[in-house]
């Protein structure tokens, strides 16, 4: 037996089914996971905003940024981080893989 890691990958959806620019909400194990199309690849982060109860889901991307609906704070979506205040803490970003035709997400 080979152990490949603990990933524990959930399909989300079709792997074509975002376009370049567009986000979309999922659930992941009852997580709230904002899907981002930047440029072509697929990103995961936590969909609730670090600064108070916002859906990034609902915000815009902006460059290598997304911004928050709520008060215009940004996470760069690459990693997670902080990209514009009020915005301080990081965001949990998620494993994405392309897995035959279908776009899955790991929490671990
Ligand atoms: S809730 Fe996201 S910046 Fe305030």
């Amino acid at each position: 037996m080979t152990i490949t890691g603990t990933e524990n990958w959930v399909t989300v959806g079709k792997a074509d089914y975002l376009e370049p620019g567009e986000l979309m909400y999922v659930e992941v194990e009852d997580e709230p996971v904002c899907l981002i199309n930047l440029d072509g690849e697929i990103f995961a982060l936590n969909d609730t905003c670090t600064h108070e109860d916002a859906s990034l889901s609902d915000g815009t991307i902006v460059g290598d940024e997304i911004e928050c609906p709520m008060h215009g704070g940004a996470f760069y979506i690459r990693t997670g981080e902080p990209a514009a205040m009020p915005v301080v803490v990081r965001t949990e970003k998620y494993k994405v893989r392309k897995h035959g035709d279908d776009l899955q997400v790991s929490l671990t």
